[in-house]
């Protein structure tokens, strides 16, 4: 493990996918253990896919304890059904709500199914406000530096809004779906005042397809045109990369 700061931003450099995982689910371990009813901010994409099964693991041999968490997922496709295998509804459920305690009531995750986007966009930000803001999000990265589904725009969006997806997004999560053209374009995401409102941020990448976009976001200027680069005016991210993700610092 290497530890560096670039841009106000802590970086830990691990060797590869597996223990970027361990560290970050350690991270939301110690999170959960200083304060019970943590806000978590989660995600979903391969990414994380390996937190969530160490969280799971953590759950089982009673290391940690969800009783008192509330959830917010950063994103979801619209149109889509919660019960849709694609849905990160379906994917949160699959991955780690059904194998931990987070109560159902407390997990929010920004309904895909609601004609009334506008209706459900200002719930999601009025649930987050409510809940005393985000303690800790977890952040995967795009190839393109979209976080959340926050994609490269003239503008930073502030809050839950409704967004087109790029063709190059389409075609990075067209691996989920049988057919390309069955990818939702448009999905519900956060926005990036909800993400800085965040108290804590960890990101993760994992793989050479991302050393790109992570270079951008450290070394490049804050732009909308690649929206991760923000976090460089945020007080306390910290990125958890493998070897490969780091490769072009
Ligand atoms: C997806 C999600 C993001 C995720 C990113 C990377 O489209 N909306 O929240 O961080 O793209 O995905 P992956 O981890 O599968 O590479």
């Amino acid at each position: 493990m290497k530890t560096v700061d670039i841009n106000n931003i802590k970086i830990i450099i691990v060797d590869n996918y597996e223990q970027m995982s361990k560290k970050a689910a350690a991270m939301i371990e110690a999170q959960v253990l200083l304060k019970r009813n943590s806000v978590l901010g989660l995600a979903t994409g391969s990414t994380p896919e390996g937190m969530y099964q160490e969280l799971v693991k953590k759950y089982q041999e009673n290391e940690v304890n969800f009783q008192d968490v509330t959830t917010f997922n950063l994103d979801e496709y619209y149109p889509i059904a919660s019960d849709s295998p694609q849905s990160y509804a379906y994917y949160m459920h699959e991955h780690f709500f059904k194998h931990v305690n987070v109560r159902e009531h407390y997990q929010n995750i920004p309904n895909g199914s609601n004609t009334n986007v506008e209706e459900t966009c200002q719930a999601y930000d009025r649930a987050i406000e409510a809940s005393g803001n985000i303690d800790l999000q977890i952040l995967g990265i795009g190839t393109n530096g979209h976080i959340g589904f926050n994609e490269p725009d003239v503008k930073f969006e502030a809050g839950t809004h409704l967004v087109e997806l790029d063709e190059e997004t389409i075609e990075a999560n067209a691996r989920f779906f049988e057919h390309i053209e069955d990818v939702p374009k448009q999905a519900l995401s956060m926005g990036i005042r909800n993400i800085m409102h965040s108290k804590k941020i960890i990101l993760m990448a994992s793989g050479q397809n991302k050393a790109k976009a992570i270079r951008a976001m450290l070394k490049g200027p804050v732009t909308p045109e690649l929206p991760a680069s923000i976090l460089q005016l945020h007080q306390d991210v910290t990125l958890i990369i493998d070897e490969a993700a780091a490769g072009e610092l």
